[in-house]
């Protein structure tokens, strides 16, 4: 989705002026067009990534504690009631001038008598988060069994994985930055330890993500760009010659919009 925004080159000193094709030579013909663009404002092109963010995890890891404290800056202890199912929150993150993330994120239940239903908002997500409390070994032992949820559910290669320790503030840790960060690094996941209570470490959890996946949807956009065209019957227009193969579909592999219609498409 692309959308046009109005930025203040004086706000955007990040922004190379090159990218807008700005002429800063002395040439009387553009003075009027220079004068415009020099210190007011500039139509760019934002795009815009639908992501799909689930988050998963033992009841009382404080799932929607850091929610909360992303969305609304609140942290409150004993404050939240357990999840039931799910919720949905959603937000607009700015990845860079010409990039948006709209994170559009699911809050899931814990309690082991929603786990089925907790499966079905893995489907079709670009990204998850699987939490555990730093001060509950339990919650870390069961990440096998959350890993195994994901892997039954949906093709993990379309999916970013972040492990999330919570609960960082608190003093009788249990399970060590080393333990965790190997246990991430043996799954393929990053790893972030945070406080929801504090604060610490929140936000960039979810910028993280943004980033990640908006990465990974772009490097699969040039890939399928790289492996060749399609016709409107789904062959591919192979080099200059103009030959299809048949049956082979090459589709966006990221459901954007959600709704699960192309999840399945898969290069070759
Ligand atoms: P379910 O919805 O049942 O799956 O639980 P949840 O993972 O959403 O946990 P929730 O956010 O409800 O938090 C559970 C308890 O942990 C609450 O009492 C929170 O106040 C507390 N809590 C959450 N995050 C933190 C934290 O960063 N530090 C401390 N000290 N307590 C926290
Ligand atoms: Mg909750």
């Amino acid at each position: 989705m692309k959308k046009k925004s109005k930025e203040s080159l004086q706000n955007q000193s990040d922004i190379n002026k090159k990218d807008f094709d700005i002429d800063n030579e002395n040439n009387e013909n553009n003075s009027d067009d220079e004068a415009n663009k020099s210190g007011s404002d500039i139509e760019i092109d934002i795009k815009t990534f639908p992501l799909k963010i689930t988050m998963i995890g033992n009841a009382s890891v404080g799932k929607t504690s850091i929610i909360k404290r992303y969305l609304e800056n609140k942290f409150g202890l004993n404050s939240t009631e357990a999840t039931i199912n799910a919720l949905f929150h959603s937000k607009k993150i700015k990845v860079d001038p010409f990039t948006e993330a709209d994170l559009q994120i699911w809050d899931t239940a814990g309690q082991e008598r929603y786990r089925s239903m907790t499966k079905n908002y893995l489907l079709n997500a670009n990204g998850i988060f699987i939490v555990f409390d730093l001060c509950d070994e339990k919650s870390f032992n069961d990440l096998d069994s959350w890993l195994e949820d994901i892997k039954d559910t949906i093709d993990e290669n379309n999916v970013i994985k972040i492990l999330v320790g919570n609960k960082s503030d608190l003093s009788d840790i249990k399970i060590t930055n080393e333990n965790a960060s190997k246990y991430a690094k043996e799954h393929d996941m990053k790893y972030l330890s945070v406080s929801a209570k504090d604060g610490v470490n929140i936000e960039s959890l979810f910028e993280i993500m943004g980033n990640d996946c908006i990465r990974r949807i772009q490097d699969e956009q040039k890939r399928n760009e790289e492996e060749g065209a399609l016709n409107e019957n789904g062959q591919r227009i192979t080099g200059l010659s103009g030959q299809f193969e048949n049956n082979i579909n090459i589709g966006d592999n990221n459901d954007n919009d959600g709704d699960g219609d192309k999840q399945n498409k898969k290069c070759c």
